[in-house]
């Protein structure tokens, strides 16, 4: 259903036929020219209006390239939050609650999916049907029949998907990227990475939908793939054998009380987790003030009993190229961050991420590289720029909107990174599930 506003869906063939803006600049003084301009921007529609939707892809995309892209139609099946993510975002497309609606009435030539997970995978297949490209957050999909579903799509409608793992454009990632393909450490034999999620950050998963393996896949896939994308491109080597252990020990049922959710609960006074979502205006508008729509709780309560997903996680992983990875996520720590090492036959490569801890820091991220019988550690400076994801944020969208030239090993994340580490996240949920090591190659057939 269409909720405000209208748009021209015949643009694009206006534009089409108004030739480029070069041609045209012969012949239209400036604001002509610019208005010309405007009309070739790439037009894009958004489903899912959430947080991630109206920011990282909502307002910061307008604030810093309005000048190559315009936004057509915003959908969410909530149709206040659609009204408040127009608003943050500050701009004039109208909102649907029906996604068929907004594509006939808006003509996008692009789509980006920022829903709850688990719906990626219709959004998806739908616009490929559609010939639109997209653009997806990750996970790209929650479970492995989906994964197929979409690789299909891509390929019956050669259209193309962008699988947006931010953390490959931090510079410090792309740093461990290329020491590892110089060959400094020779061939690597193994990983060892663990990742801290602390009381704040990791308790946040819980108060939301994420906490539900229904909707988020649990965090072996909606958090785990962005460290399981991480390694299969530092490897260049895809995931083959999964063994995994998960529990649930500090959320959930295993909390001493619980409630609906923080603003009304009689607990708040003891609670550690107590979140007070009234402090923040943006949250305030994005999901209290739509909250009698569908009875969704930003602030929900850690402690309800249906949580499914595990806060402590381990697991054992075989790679193509021979390699094991020893990895670990645990989500109720007093520090987030993370310790990495690659180690290789002729050395070894260590990293400490530091992101928050209740002590001072000198550097976010150290990085050594130890040769075998060198007898010293040699420190490597760690490039570092500002803004989301260890600057990775913005040197994406760069790669996405403005075409950015890239090195080979930068070139964006498409449906095969995708569908990689979503399935070494659901080959370690299904191994949990099963208490038994768990090929890929059993999960679906690609
Ligand atoms: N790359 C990153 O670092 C990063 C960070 C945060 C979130 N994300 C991803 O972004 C996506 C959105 O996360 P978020 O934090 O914004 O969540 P959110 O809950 O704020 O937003 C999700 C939105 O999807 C809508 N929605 C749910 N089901 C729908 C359906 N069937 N059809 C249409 N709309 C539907 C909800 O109403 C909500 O507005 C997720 O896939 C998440 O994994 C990625």
């Amino acid at each position: 259903m269409l909720m405000s506003n209208s748009t021209n869906p015949n643009r694009r063939d206006f534009v089409k036929a108004a030739g480029t803006a070069a041609a045209a600049s012969l012949v239209l003084g400036g604001t002509a020219l610019a208005s010309v301009q405007s009309r070739q921007r790439r037009r894009l529609a958004m489903i899912g209006t959430g947080h991630r939707g109206s920011s990282m892809w909502g307002a910061d995309l307008v604030k810093k390239y309005s000048d190559v892209v315009e936004f057509v139609g915003l959908s969410d099946i909530n149709p206040k939050r659609a009204e408040a993510a127009r608003s943050l975002m500050g701009v004039e497309c109208p909102t649907f609650t029906s996604f068929d609606e907004m594509c006939d009435r808006t003509k996008p030539e692009q789509l980006i999916v920022t829903t709850v997970d688990a719906t990626h995978v219709e959004y998806i297949t739908r616009a490929l049907d559609r010939g639109l490209d997209v653009i997806t957050e990750k996970p790209m999909v929650t479970e492995a029949a989906a994964v197929k579903a979409v690789l299909d799509a891509e390929q019956r409608n050669k259209r193309k998907i962008v699988v947006t793992f931010n953390y490959r454009y931090a510079p410090k990632h792309q740093k461990i990227k290329e020491i590892l393909q110089s060959g400094e450490i020779g061939p690597v034999t193994s990983v060892d990475f663990s990742w801290y999620l602390d009381t704040s950050h990791g308790a946040d998963y819980f108060r939301r939908w994420h906490r539900l393996k229904s909707r988020g896949g649990s965090l072996w896939v909606h958090k785990a793939t962005h460290h399981f994308d991480l390694v299969n491109w530092w490897l260049g080597a895809d995931p083959v054998e999964v063994s995994a252990f998960g529990e649930l020990n500090v959320y959930g049922k295993a909390g001493p009380f619980r409630h609906t959710h923080c603003r009304p609960c009689p607990h708040k006074a003891k609670c550690p987790f107590y979140f007070d979502l009234t402090k923040d205006a943006r949250l305030m508008k994005l999901y209290a003030s739509a909250e009698d729509v569908d009875g969704y709780h930003r602030d929900g309560c850690v402690f309800r009993e249906d949580v499914d997903i595990y806060d402590t996680m381990n697991a054992v992983v075989k790679y193509s190229n021979g390699v094991q990875m020893s990895y670990s996520l645990n989500a109720s720590m007093p520090i987030e961050g993370y310790r990495l090492a690659f180690n290789g036959e002729r050395g070894r490569l260590e990293v400490r991420d530091y992101e928050r801890q209740p002590w001072k820091v000198e550097d976010d991220s150290e990085m050594y590289l130890i040769k075998n019988f060198s007898g010293k550690r040699e420190k490597i400076e760690v490039p570092r720029i500002e803004g989301g994801h260890g600057g990775g944020d913005d040197r994406l969208r760069d790669v996405i909107f403005r075409g950015r030239e890239v090195p080979a090993h930068m070139r964006l994340p498409d449906s095969r990174a995708g569908a990689m580490s979503c399935l070494t996240g659901i080959a370690a949920r299904t191994s949990v599930e099963r208490r038994r090591p768990v090929r890929v190659a059993d999960l679906v057939r690609l």
